[in-house]
């Protein structure tokens, strides 16, 4: 006979426990655990043998021609690129994103220029009156679009629905964690409710071919709600983000089954709804005015885009006595801290007295250690008060011997800079570098940096 357990679920990463706990064994978050329906238990004798009775499966070679998948473009090509190139029919993508960061506006103007292109689109929103959907997509301009819109909640009602006449091309969940499945107990949300609502429907997108896209909502520290289980039931997870008192968005796939991980969309939040941003770096290189000093501009990489942003560096010395502060927005600072003791140790620069602010430009948030270099020039350049030439880049990466290293695609980076007025780069010596349009300046050492930045030698 089955016997019924209590167990307890972590509501941030899905693990069980089979009593309460203020802090979860698996990941450590604290009251998150939340008694769910019991399990069933099923004893190991009344299991099937499983060597019996099974099908055969067809096995085939490994390098057997697979096409490509087929797509549907969304009618966004910074959607279509982060996706790798559009929908794939009978997928289920998941966005997770901040609330209003846009997700919402996001999807209903993928599902209106869809339509618009003759797809069929069922948008079910769990959160807003379909009133309030309809109210928004109006004020887009997006009015006249064939979606077929609904608020609902219950995935039983969702399905009958949809079995009740031919797949759309696209059906959006807005969200997920507003769904419930009748089929099991629990309050929507929790873990067992996600995992059960996006199972069916995912199932439904695979045995009719439409493609599901399920918004999922963001936790503090960053992670999409609910079970990373559903992080695995789908094919795709992409995450929209940026400041929301920034103008600018990010959309990008943190997983793909279909494509790359590396490309990014660029939107900017307007008036009119979500715009494409094809030229990111505009977006984030403020207005650069001659002679300031402490900002330098670091060309990043997205994919296979370079985008330019601006790294400013505020130095203020103190009077003695005080804790200095230092404040990073946009970078690491653990890494700011690196920086500052190599300056200090291999360079001579003494900023012990004083308080260091590091701000990236827009909003951005730059991950990679190719901005050692720029950051670096941006704190002897606050420090110093001299200014970094405006029409200069900088990047390269500085190793705890003061050495720079080269870093990768130095040559999409340069011709990005080019490619926007930019004349002049700082760069490590290493590395092989073709012919380029810029005036190149090398340094092996941070030191031999610093010596230029400040006119000695
Ligand atoms: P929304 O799509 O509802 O966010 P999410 O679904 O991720 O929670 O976005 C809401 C925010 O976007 C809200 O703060 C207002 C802003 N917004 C604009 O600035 N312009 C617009 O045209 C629209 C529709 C929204
Ligand atoms: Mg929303």
């Amino acid at each position: 006979m089955a016997k019924a357990q209590r167990r307890y679920v972590c509501q941030a990463c899905g693990g069980v426990s089979s009593r309460w706990q203020g802090q979860c064994g698996d990941c450590a978050e604290w009251n998150t655990l939340v008694e769910e329906a019991p399990a069933v238990v099923t004893p190991f004798a009344a299991k099937h043998d499983l060597r019996r009775g099974g099908r055969t499966i067809d096995l085939v070679a490994l390098d057997t021609d697979v096409p490509s998948p087929p797509r549907v473009s969304t009618g966004i090509a910074e959607f279509d690129r982060t996706l790798g190139g559009g929908l794939v029919p009978g997928s289920a993508t998941l966005i997770g994103g901040d609330p209003g960061i846009g997700k919402s506006t996001l999807l209903i103007q993928a599902a209106a220029r869809m339509a618009a292109a003759g797809h069929g689109v069922t948008y079910i929103s769990g959160e807003e009156a379909a009133d309030q959907v309809r109210l928004r997509a109006r004020r887009l301009g997006l009015g006249q679009a064939p979606v077929r819109l609904a608020a609902a909640t219950s995935v039983r009602d969702i399905l009958a629905t949809l079995d009740g006449g031919p797949p759309p091309a696209l059906l959006v969940i807005d969200s997920i964690q507003t769904m419930h499945s009748d089929a099991i107990e629990g309050s929507p949300g929790t873990v067992s409710q996600v995992r059960a609502s996006a199972h069916e429907l995912v199932r439904y997108a695979k045995d009719t071919g439409c493609a599901l896209v399920l918004v999922g909502h963001v936790t503090k520290d960053g992670a999409i709600a609910g079970p990373r289980v559903l992080e695995h039931m789908v094919d795709a997870v992409l995450s929209f983000e940026g400041e929301r008192s920034h103008q600018y968005r990010i959309l990008r796939a943190t997983k793909n089954r279909f494509g790359g991980t590396d490309e990014i969309g660029v939107f900017a939040m307007g008036g009119g709804g979500l715009d494409e941003v094809a030229n990111p770096s505009a977006l984030f290189l403020t207005q650069r005015e001659e002679g300031v000093a402490g900002a330098v501009v670091f060309p990043a990489i997205e994919g296979t885009r370079s985008l330019l942003v601006e790294i400013q560096a505020l130095v203020v010395r103190l009077a003695s006595g005080a804790t200095p502060r230092r404040a990073v927005v946009g970078w690491d600072s653990g890494r700011l801290a690196m920086i500052l003791a190599v300056l200090e140790a291999r360079c001579g620069l003494s900023f012990s007295s004083a308080e260091v602010y590091l701000n990236v430009a827009g909003g951005y948030r730059v991950a990679d250690p190719a901005a050692d270099l720029a950051v670096a020039a941006a704190l002897v350049s606050a420090l110093s008060e001299r200014p970094v030439p405006v029409d200069a880049v900088a990047f390269g990466e500085v190793a705890l011997s003061g050495e720079l290293r080269p870093v990768a695609h130095a040559g999409l980076r340069l011709k990005e800079a080019a490619k926007l007025g930019f004349e002049r780069a700082l760069l490590p010596a290493a590395g092989a570098l073709e012919a380029q349009a810029l005036a190149v300046a090398r340094f092996g050492t941070l030191g031999r940096l610093v010596d230029h930045l400040l006119g000695r030698g």
